[in-house]
C-alpha cells in the first residue's frame, strides 16, 4: 500500500525520521553519561518504546498506570511513573504492578508517601521513590529545597519504600535556574544525611542542553520522537523533522477566501500550544488552519493565493502531537511513501 491509498483524515508516521530522532537524542545522551529514559506519553506504542530501549534508553516514563499495565504487559520491565498515586484503586493495581516490573514512583507531600507506604509495607521489596521538585514550572511538586529534605527523610522512615532522590518536570528555557534548584536541594537531603542517587529532568524543549545542568543523572524527552509545530516554535529542530503528519483531504471550497479539509477537532485537537491556528499545512504554508469544528477543519486561503481544489490531499503538522496520537485506534507507519506498518495505538485513552 501506498500512502496515497490510505484514507483521510489519518496521522502517518514516517519511520525513518522517528528512527533518526530516537538515535540522535540517545547518542546525545551517551555521549554526556546521562540516562535516558523517554516518556511514551507521546506515541503510546510498545513497538517504540522498544525501539527506545534497543537504542539505549534505560526504561521508560508512564503518566498513568493504565499506560504502564500497557507496556508491562508488552515485556517492558523498567518503568517510572512520573505522576502522583492517590487512591486505593490506583494503590492496588501499582503494588500488582510493581511485583512484575521494576518500578519507580514519585511523590511530592506526606499524604501521597503515606498512601504508598500504607500499600507496600507488606512488599517484599520496598518501592523507590522520587521527590517531586517544582523548579519553576508551577506543576506538582515540593515548592523548597528544605521541604524536598524533610520528605525525602520521611521516605527514609516510612516502611515499604526507599528514597531513590530528585525528580523534575522543569520549566522551558531556564536551565541555570533550574540547576541552582536542584543543587540546594541535593545539599539540604546531603546535610540531612540522605545521599541522592538519581535527579531526572525531563522535556524536549531543553533536550540537548540536559548536560549544561551537571546533576541531572537521566532524562525524560517525550516529544521528541515526533517533534511537533510547538516543539520547533520552542527551539527545537525544524519543522522537517516532524514524524507524525496528518493527512486531510479539501472537501469544500465555499469562498476564494475559504477552504475546508476534513481534520477538524476530533483529529487535530484544539490543544493550540498558545499559537495561532491549529496546524501547519505543509503544501500550503500561506494557508492558516484558523478554526476548527469537531469534523471541519476551517482555513483561511490568502488574497492573491489560489489555494487547493476540493479532492486534493494536504499534509498538516500538528501543534501537539501527544494529544493527536490519543484520537486514532490506529495509526499506518510509512517508508519512502510505502505503508510497512500499522500500529495499534495500545496506550490510547489509559488516562486511570
Ligand atoms: C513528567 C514529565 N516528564 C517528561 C515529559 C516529556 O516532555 P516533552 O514531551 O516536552 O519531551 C512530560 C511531558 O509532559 C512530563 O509531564
Amino acid at each position: 500500500m501506498n500512502i496515497d491509498d490510505l484514507d483521510t483524515p489519518t496521522p502517518v508516521i514516517d519511520l525513518d525520521l522517528v528512527e533518526k530522532n530516537v538515535h540522535r537524542a540517545q547518542d546525545y545522551a551517551n555521549r554526556h553519561g546521562i540516562a535516558l529514559r523517554p516518556h511514551i506519553k507521546t506515541h503510546k506504542l510498545p513497538e517504540f518504546a522498544h525501539l527506545q530501549l534497543r537504542a539505549g534508553a534505560c526504561g521508560i516514563t508512564c503518566q498513568k498506570i493504565g499506560e504502564a499495565e500497557v507496556m508491562a504487559d508488552a515485556g517492558i520491565t523498567d518503568i517510572l511513573i512520573s505522576f502522583n498515586i492517590v487512591g486505593r484503586a490506583k494503590l492496588e493495581r501499582l503494588r500488582s504492578l510493581a511485583r512484575r516490573v521494576s518500578l519507580k514512583v514519585v511523590a511530592d507531600s506526606e499524604a501521597v508517601l503515606r498512601g504508598l507506604s500504607e500499600t507496600f509495607s507488606g512488599e517484599m521489596r520496598p518501592l523507590p521513590v522520587l521527590i517531586e521538585c517544582d523548579t519553576g514550572a508551577g506543576r506538582c511538586g515540593v515548592a523548597t529545597p528544605e521541604a524536598v529534605a524533610a520528605l525525602a527523610k520521611l521516605v527514609t522512615e516510612l516502611p515499604g519504600l526507599s528514597f531513590r532522590g530528585l525528580m523534575t518536570y522543569p520549566p522551558k528555557h531556564r536551565l541555570p535556574d533550574v540547576a541552582g534548584w536542584l543543587e540546594a536541594a541535593r545539599a539540604a537531603c546531603r546535610r540531612a544525611g540522605i545521599d541522592v542517587p538519581e535527579i531526572s529532568s525531563g522535556g524536549t524543549p531543553d533536550l540537548y542542553h540536559a548536560h549544561e545542568q551537571n546533576m541531572v543523572t537521566e532524562y525524560r524527552p517525550g516529544t521528541y520522537i515526533y517533534s511537533d509545530r510547538s516543539q520547533v516554535a520552542q527551539g527545537h529542530g525544524t519543522l522537517e523533522d516532524c514524524a507524525l503528519r496528518i493527512v486531510a483531504t479539501v472537501v469544500s471550497r465555499p469562498a476564494e477566501d475559504r477552504c475546508i479539509i476534513d481534520a477538524g477537532s476530533k483529529t487535530l485537537s484544539s490543544d493550540t500550544q498558545g499559537l495561532s491556528g491549529f496546524g501547519h499545512i505543509v503544501e500550503y504554508p500561506q494557508m492558516g488552519i484558523v478554526g476548527l469544528s469537531e469534523e471541519h477543519g476551517h482555513c483561511h486561503v490568502p488574497p492573491g493565493s489560489k489555494g487547493p481544489e476540493v479532492g486534493e490531499r494536504v499534509t498538516i503538522i500538528p501543534n501537539h502531537v501527544c494529544v493527536v496520537t490519543n484520537l486514532f485506534d490506529r495509526i499506518p507507519a510509512v517508508r519512502n511513501g510505502r505503508v510497512e506498518a500499522m500500529f495499534t495505538v495500545a496506550a490510547r485513552g489509559k488516562v486511570q
